[in-house]
């Protein structure tokens, strides 16, 4: 068994509250990395094709399931969301709702981000399906940015909250909403006033990253995502939120592996992956800011209470250890470059079994 230190921490093991596990030899790297940090997960539904009925919800959490080590067999829990196309209707929810393993249902913006030609470029036409969700309290979760090329790419999200969520929070007061991967003030504000039946899930890289970090000598292809990181301001507010203690703002990773090669393109897909050290990086940043003791709410608790599930009963201590990321990894066959590769991390995760 590990012996850990008055130093370290010792936590409830960790939810990510929005990953992308990908599909296929993919799963090979993702779950297993993802297995290690998280006991529970979110695994988003954009999937080609996406993942828009009951079976392919179901059967999705099954390769995944198939794809854990036997190390975590029986200790790692997929949930597996339904992505929101004109397949989702109001008796696809009355069924979902008696699953285990639905939860949620995705909302992406028709050309929001990769894999999202399958959205919706209009709400009203899934109102009922809204109404219906509200009534089983089933969260629908956004990806919160309009497509609208008039609208500069780094107030997207903030002309969606105006345009779309205060009017969708209106009609559907009590509908559980989360803000994915909220980046900008605007967006952590929204959540702030409608913190009853809002939350935002905030991300190791909207933590740490500013629009410079895109541009830094150079353009950055490993440091774009969607929705694309702001202003040092828009940072600053994200950081607050995570560390505010407000049950409302919890992990959710979004680490959305691509290929080195779609990523160093002409072309570059946005996504960055942070799977393989996440809940290390969000442990040196809290540290760093002397926010360790709110760490575990953040990470452990707050998404589950949302979501109207059991705490996770497993622990796993971080320890004060400098580890360097490798430079890559295999997905598949692919090359796969993580976040911080060949560069320190100052926290690493160990089992407490
Ligand atoms: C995600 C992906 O690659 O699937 N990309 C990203 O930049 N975050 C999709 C998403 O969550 O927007
Ligand atoms: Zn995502």
């Amino acid at each position: 068994m590990f012996v850990w230190r008055m130093a370290d921490l010792l936590i409830r093991k960790p939810d990510d509250w929005h990953i992308h596990l990908r599909d296929g030899a993919a799963l090979k790297l993702t779950v297993p990395q993802a297995a290690r940090q998280f006991g529970r997960v979110i695994a988003m539904p954009n999937l080609r094709p996406p993942v828009d009925s009951i079976e392919a919800a179901r059967d999705y959490r099954t390769r995944i399931l198939d794809a854990v080590p036997s190390e975590y067999r029986n200790r790692f829990h997929p949930i597996t969301p339904l992505y929101l196309t004109d397949r989702i209707t109001p008796s696809v929810i009355e069924e979902a709702v008696k699953t285990d393993y639905i939860k949620a249902v995705k909302l992406y913006p028709a050309g929001a981000t990769t894999n999202s030609e399958s959205g919706v470029a209009d709400l009203a036409p899934f109102y009922d399906v809204f109404e219906a969700m509200q009534k089983h309290r089933m969260p629908l979760l956004i990806h919160g940015e309009v497509t609208d090329m008039q609208v500069d790419v780094f107030d997207r999200e903030r002309v969606f909250v105006e345009r779309q969520l205060h009017p969708l929070r209106e009609r559907f007061p009590e509908l559980p909403m989360v803000l994915e991967h909220v980046s900008s003030k605007e967006g952590v504000r929204f959540v702030e006033i409608h913190e009853r039946h809002t939350a935002a899930t905030i991300t190791v890289r909207h933590m740490l990253l500013t629009r410079n970090d895109i541009f830094q000598g150079g353009l950055q292809p490993h440091h774009f995502c969607l929705p694309v990181v702001k202003t040092e301001e828009d940072r600053q507010a994200v950081r607050a939120a995570a560390f505010s203690g407000k049950p409302c703002f919890f992990a959710g990773t979004d680490s959305a592996p691509h290929a080195r090669h779609k990523k160093e393109s002409a072309c570059g897909s946005a996504g960055i992956y942070t799977a393989h050290a996440a809940v290390e990086l969000y442990a040196e940043i809290f540290d760093e800011e002397g926010m360790l003791d709110r760490l575990e709410a953040f990470l452990s608790e707050y998404g589950a209470r949302f979501y109207g599930l059991e705490l996770g009963q497993e622990k796993v201590c971080l320890v004060r250890t400098p580890w360097t990321v490798p430079d890559s990894y295999d997905m598949g066959g692919d090359e796969l470059i993580p976040f911080r590769a060949g560069r320190s991390v100052s926290f690493r995760l160990e089992e407490d079994r």
